[in-house]
C-alpha cells in the first residue's frame, strides 16, 4: 500500500520504516528539514536500538522516501498516518497544535479517497476535529475517513513492538473504515479490536494510566518496606504471580518519567475533568510518583549530613535505558531537587548526554561512569543501563570520596557491593 506517515519521532519514524519492511511505499514527513535531510542520509533522529538499518535498508531497496510537505506525500498516498508530539499543555492537558497542523496539511493533498489515521496518543473527540478540520478545508465527505490508531510501542524497543504488538486497536465510524487498516496489518498476524472512534483514543490514555498505576502502587509499598524492614523486590514477585496481577510494571524505583506516562496521566485527569468527573484515584497515582523521588534524596541527605557543597555522582539521565529520550527525566527533577539542598550533580549517560548539553540544566557532565564518580561523596544510580549493572566498584571505590551508594532502580545487591566496602541504600529495602 502507499502510505505517508506525518512525523519522524520515535512513534513515526519507527511505524514508517516497520510499514516499509513490510513491503509497503512509505514517505516519511517532518516540518523539520534537518530531520528529513538526516533520515535522507540514512541516518536516525532519535537514539531507537536498530532503527539506522531500517531506514538504510528501506531507503536502498526503494520503499521508504523522506520528505518535508505532508501535502504532497498525501497527494501519493492511500492512507496517511499523523504521528505528530502531543506535548502537555501549562494545564497538564495535550497540546494539540502539531495535530491540528498536521489535518491542514493532510487536507490540502487529499484528491482522492485518503484514509486518515491519527496515531498521536490524543484526547477524545480528535478524531471528529479532525474530520471537521478536513470538512472546513473543502475535503469533501466521500473523500476521507478518520480513524483512531493509537501506539502502544516502548521506546528501546520500539521496532520489535511495532512488528509484535499486543493488539491493534482501530476506532472507526464503520467497520469499511476500518477495513483498509485491517488489511495493512494482516501480515503481523495479530489481535485487531475495532471499536468507535471515542473508546479507541480513551484505550491509549486507559493503558498509560493504568501501568502508571501499577507502579505508584508498589512504589507506595516501598515506602511500607522501608519502614517495616521488608523486601518490596519479594512483595512485587508474591503479587506479580497472581495472573489476575501479573509481573510487568512492579519494579520500585524513583517512579515514572519519559514522554508519555507523565503527559498521559496529566492528560487523563484534564480529560475527565473536561467530561464532569474528577479522576480522584489518578490524581493520587501522580502525587506518589512526584514524591519519590523526593523521599530517596531525603534519605540521602539524612546519611550524608546534608547535601550543601556534596557531589553527587549520577549514573543515568534517560528516562529508562536504551533511549535518548530526556522528556520528564526523573534525572532532571533529582539534579534540581540535589541543587536547591545546595549539592552538585556530575553525570554520565551512555546516550543522552548531547540532549541534557542542549537544556540548561547546570549538570555537569563526565566522559564515563568512572570519571562521574572520581571524587563524589554518593553515587546515585538512576537509570539502569546495562553497563552500569557491571561496573567495577573496586576502581570506584578508590575514586568516591565515601563509598555510600543509593540505588534508585534496585539493580544492586547489597552482598555484592558490600564486599567492597560500599554502603548500599536501595529503594524499598531497610
Ligand atoms: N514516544 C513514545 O514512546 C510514544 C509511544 C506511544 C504513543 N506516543 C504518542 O505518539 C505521538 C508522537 O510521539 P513521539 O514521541 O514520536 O513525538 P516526537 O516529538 O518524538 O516526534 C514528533 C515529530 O513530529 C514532527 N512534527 C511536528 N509537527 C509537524 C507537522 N505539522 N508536520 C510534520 N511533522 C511535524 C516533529 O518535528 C517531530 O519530529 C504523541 O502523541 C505521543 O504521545 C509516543
Amino acid at each position: 500500500m502507499r502510505i505517508a506517515v506525518i512525523g519522524t519521532g520515535y512513534v513515526g519514524l519507527v511505524t514508517g520504516v516497520a510499514l516499509a519492511d513490510l513491503g509497503n511505499d512509505v514517505i516519511c514527513v517532518d516540518n523539520n528539514p534537518d530531520k528529513v535531510a538526516l533520515i535522507q542520509s540514512g541516518r536516525s533522529p532519535i537514539y531507537e536500538p536498530g532503527i539506522e538499518e531500517f531506514i538504510t535498508r528501506n531507503l536502498d531497496e526503494g520503499r521508504l522516501r523522506v520528505s518535508g510537505s505532508a501535502a504532497e506525500a498525501t497527494q501519493q498516498s492511500e492512507i496517511v498516518f499523523i504521528a505528530v508530539g502531543t506535548p502537555p499543555s501549562a494545564d497538564g492537558s495535550p497540546d494539540i497544535t502539531a495535530v491540528v497542523a498536521a489535518a491542514k496539511e493532510v487536507a490540502k493533498g487529499i484528491s482522492k479517497y485518503t484514509l486518515v489515521v491519527n496515531k498521536s496518543t490524543v484526547p477524545v473527540g480528535s478524531g471528529e476535529m479532525v474530520a471537521d478540520l478536513l470538512r472546513e478545508a473543502g475535503v469533501d465527505d466521500s473523500l476521507f475517513d478518520v480513524v483512531s490508531n493509537p501506539e502502544f510501542l516502548r521506546e528501546g524497543s520500539a521496532i520489535w513492538d511495532t512488528m509484535n504488538p499486543d493488539r491493534i486497536i482501530i476506532g472507526a465510524k464503520s467497520r469499511e473504515a476500518a477495513a483498509r487498516l485491517i488489511e495493512l496489518y494482516q501480515p503481523l498476524d495479530k489481535p485487531v479490536l475495532v471499536t468507535d472512534l471515542q473508546s479507541a483514543e480513551l484505550i491509549k490514555y486507559a493503558s498509560n494510566c493504568f501501568l502508571a498505576m501499577k507502579i505508584s502502587f508498589i512504589n507506595a509499598l516501598s515506602r511500607m518496606c522501608e519502614a517495616c524492614d521488608g523486601n518490596v523486590g519479594d512483595v512485587a514477585k508474591g503479587i506479580g504471580l497472581d495472573h489476575r496481577i501479573g509481573p510487568a510494571f512492579l519494579g520500585a524505583g524513583l517512579g515514572w518519567g519519559g514522554s508519555c506516562l507523565p503527559k498521559d496521566t496529566a492528560g487523563m485527569i484534564r480529560v475527565a475533568e473536561s467530561m464532569g468527573y474528577d479522576f480522584r484515584l489518578l490524581k493520587e497515582v501522580v502525587a506518589i510518583n512526584d514524591e519519590q523521588p523526593r523521599h530517596f534524596i531525603d534519605r540521602m541527605e539524612e546519611r550524608l549530613g546534608g547535601l550543601s557543597g556534596k557531589t553527587i555522582a549520577m549514573l543515568g539521565l534517560a528516562f529508562k535505558p536504551n533511549t535518548d529520550d530526556i522528556r520528564d527525566a526523573k534525572a532532571l527533577v533529582i539534579a534540581e531537587d540535589i541543587r536547591a539542598r545546595g549539592g552538585k550533580v556530575r553525570a554520565f549517560d551512555p546516550v543522552a548526554m548531547d540532549n541534557v548539553r542542549a537544556l540548561d540544566t547546570q549538570i555537569s557532565l563526565s566522559d564515563n561512569a568512572y570519571a562521574c564518580c572520581d571524587g563524589a561523596d554518593a553515587v546515585l544510580l538512576v537509570t539502569e543501563w546495562n553497563e552500569f549493572k557491571q561496573l567495577d566498584f573496586g576502581k570506584i571505590g578508590t575514586l568516591v570520596k565515601n563509598k555510600v551508594l543509593f540505588d534508585g532502580r534496585r539493580i544492586y545487591s547489597k552482598e555484592s557491593l558490600g564486599k567492597f566496602g560500599f554502603e548500599v541504600f536501595t529503594i524499598g529495602s531497610p
